[in-house]
């Protein structure tokens, strides 16, 4: 299991190239399920939660070819149960579940298990392929569905934290395909929802009201291939800029979606950092000092979740006292511990932190413990005084393509070592 061995001090000045959505690129995969005809997907980024996606398709008995950030896939015949061990791996393989029942009439697939950010249920999900006429039970830890021919019904799918990101996948997939007309009123909005909408279209789905909380989707027979290239991440550009915030620095974030980040943005800029919108991405830099702020997350187009243990790391140095909500997943804070180890001054109270910035952190080893909060232990790594140590950094490799490579690229001192621990 690699770790980073990170140095602190260096400002990162230069060029990042922003990749492909991790969280767009999860759920277009599995939708080219819905058709036997070949799907081109471009500016797929190299990640271990891609490569799960494809292990699973090829178990289906789909035809992979991946290369240079392009995925040839061709599900001409496919079979319909996922099991355990392959599921087990990557909570999003749910999201093979709809395209599953659409497609075969049918699907066996492993309930997700535990995750350390919270309780993440798939209720909404499967009531919402319920009402389109699934059979579904939950037997032996699989989710089965029996379908046949599924009808188009109207689905609200708010839940208790607000609207479902991969559930609106999953239902819309499944409508793409269903006999009459679908209506899902508290769709989720999430750019990486957008993202599968227009893919599915591409396809010859029939949507409307794509981006909006209600969605309209006129079910047809057939679905056939297409060419598609994927929207850039702006979960990896909000860490970068959180990057060049924390560390002085002055960064041009190539092909960052500006339009996807605008409460994020908006956060940096009460910060006092200099936030440039140019032709073809986004300029952060910062030359004096870093403010306190308050943050909620909710779902889109409000505070990401995603972002939430970046812009903790970032208040652990800032000028004043700092509060961060969390409303999505109210347990998600494995990072203030590891952030404490740092010599950070935090309070955590249920759902929410109080974070007193102080002068400089203090290297240390430290354990991530899931993608978000890893990327916030390595940012905390870039400021803090002497060597910190980010373990188990297979988690960072989830969701960040090579961010060694891109850090060291833009001045630094960062190491990936092999460890044993
Ligand atoms: C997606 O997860 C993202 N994952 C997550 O990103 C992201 O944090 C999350 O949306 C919220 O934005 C992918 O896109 C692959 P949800 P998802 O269903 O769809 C509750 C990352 O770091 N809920 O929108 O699984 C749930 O418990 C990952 O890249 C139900 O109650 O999240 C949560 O509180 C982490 N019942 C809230 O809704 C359900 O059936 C939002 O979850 C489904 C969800």
């Amino acid at each position: 299991m690699d770790k980073f061995v990170i140095k602190g001090g260096n400002p990162l000045i230069g060029k990042v190239t922003i990749s492909g959505s991790k969280n767009s690129a999860l759920p277009i995969l599995a939708a080219t399920l819905l058709t036997p005809e070949e799907c081109i997907i471009h500016r797929v980024p190299d990640l271990s939660d891609i490569r799960y996606m494809l292990e699973i398709l090829k178990f289906l008995g789909a035809q992979v070819h991946y290369e240079k950030g392009t995925v040839r896939v061709k599900n001409k015949i496919i079979n319909w149960i996922a099991p355990y061990d392959l599921v087990r791996k990557m909570r999003a393989s749910i999201c093979i579940l709809g395209p599953l029942i659409a497609r075969c009439g049918k699907a066996r697939v492993s309930l997700p298990g535990g995750c350390v950010i919270g309780d993440r249920p798939i209720d909404l999900h499967i009531s919402g392929l319920q009402k389109l006429g699934a059979n579904i039970d939950i037997i032996k830890g699989d989710v089965v569905a029996q379908g046949g021919q599924l009808r188009g019904t109207t689905i609200n799918l708010r839940g208790l934290y607000g609207s479902t990101v991969l559930g609106t996948d999953n239902v819309m997939m499944a409508a793409c395909r269903s006999e009459g007309t679908t209506i899902i009123e508290g769709a989720a909005c999430e750019p990486e929802v957008e993202d599968l909408a227009k893919f599915l279209v591409s396809m010859g789905a029939k949507i409307s009201g794509i981006g909006s909380q209600r969605l309209i989707i006129e079910g047809i027979k057939e679905l056939h291939g297409s060419e598609y290239t994927i929207i850039t991440d702006r979960i990896e550009a909000g860490t970068f800029a959180v990057g060049a915030a924390m560390t002085k620095g002055d960064l041009f974030l190539e092909q960052a979606p500006v339009n996807h980040m605008t409460s994020v943005l908006e956060k940096l800029r009460d910060c006092g950092v200099t936030i440039q919108v140019e032709e073809k991405g986004l300029r952060v830099s910062r030359s004096g000092p870093l403010k306190a702020f308050e943050i909620e997350t909710s779902s889109y187009p409000g505070f990401p979740t995603d972002m939430q243990a970046q812009f903790c790391a970032m208040a652990t140095i800032a000028c004043g006292k700092s509060k961060v909500v969390e409303n999505i997943f109210p347990n998600r804070f494995m990072h203030i511990s590891e952030l404490k180890r740092l010599g950070a001054n935090i309070e955590l109270l249920k759902n929410e932190v109080h974070i007193y910035g102080i002068e400089r952190l203090s290297g240390a080893p430290v354990m991530a413990s899931d993608l978000r909060a890893s990327a916030a232990l390595v940012l905390a790594g870039l400021v803090a005084d002497n060597t910190t140590e980010v373990h188990r950094v297979y988690h960072i490799d989830r969701g960040y393509e090579k961010i060694d490579e891109k850090l060291l690229a833009v001045g630094a001192m960062i190491k990936r070592v092999y460890s044993k621990t």
